[in-house]
């Protein structure tokens, strides 16, 4: 059975829609540790919830390799072997990424590579495009970067604002993160460069 770590910063809906798919049997792994980097994280109490190993691992004022060890230690004790980023507002070290090559996968609430880092939805809404969305991929040492295995778009209207244009995308992401995490445990995709090719 596959082993998921999930990272996560706040209120961890994304972690939710991951865990509902476990719980359905539309993903065939077991979530055996939920991490979350600052202690007040809402997410942590929705995994107690669920009866879920969820703990926190204070992130505040420590560097990033410090941090990272720490990360890696409960991430090795727990034997997971893919770690999925839910709303986790941290860059990760390149000794921490070598360490899940291809195994590490982030959401992020835009079409990538347009509107990377913080407040994503209010850049798209600044930039004034007509379709934004969501993109699930794998981590790579830099910020909302690495090789693309989904997208959804969602149009932007006329009235959206931050909050009403987060709220469809979310629904978005809550759909494609369990289907990316599918994919990459089924193991039929190969990488070509930047590009995830399905089989
Ligand atoms: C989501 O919009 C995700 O794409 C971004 O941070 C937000 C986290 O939301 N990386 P939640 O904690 O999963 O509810």
């Amino acid at each position: 059975m596959n082993r998921l770590g999930i990272l996560i910063s706040g209120r961890g809906s994304n972690f939710e829609a991951i865990a509902d798919a476990v719980a359905n049997g539309s993903i065939a792994a077991e979530i055996v540790v939920v991490i979350a980097n600052r202690p007040e994280a809402r997410g942590l109490d929705a995994a107690r919830q669920r009866g879920l190993n969820a703990i926190s691992i204070p992130s505040k004022g420590l560097d990033r390799e410090v941090y990272d060890h720490m990360l890696l230690e409960e991430l090795h004790k727990q034997q997971v072997d893919l770690v999925c980023l839910a709303g986790f507002m941290r860059l990760l070290s390149g000794s921490f990424i070598r360490q899940f090559p291809n195994r590490i996968l982030n959401i992020h609430p835009s079409l990538l590579p347009a509107f990377p880092g913080l407040d994503a939805q209010h850049q798209a809404l600044e930039h004034g495009v007509k379709i934004t969305g969501c993109t699930v991929h794998f981590v790579d040492e830099h910020l909302d970067a690495g090789p693309i295995l989904l997208q959804a778009a969602v149009p932007v209207l006329d009235d959206d604002t931050v909050e009403s244009l987060s709220a469809r995308i979310l629904r978005e992401e809550h759909r494609i993160y369990p289907e990316a995490i599918r994919i990459v445990l089924s193991g039929r995709y190969a990488t070509e460069g930047r590009r995830v090719i399905f089989s």
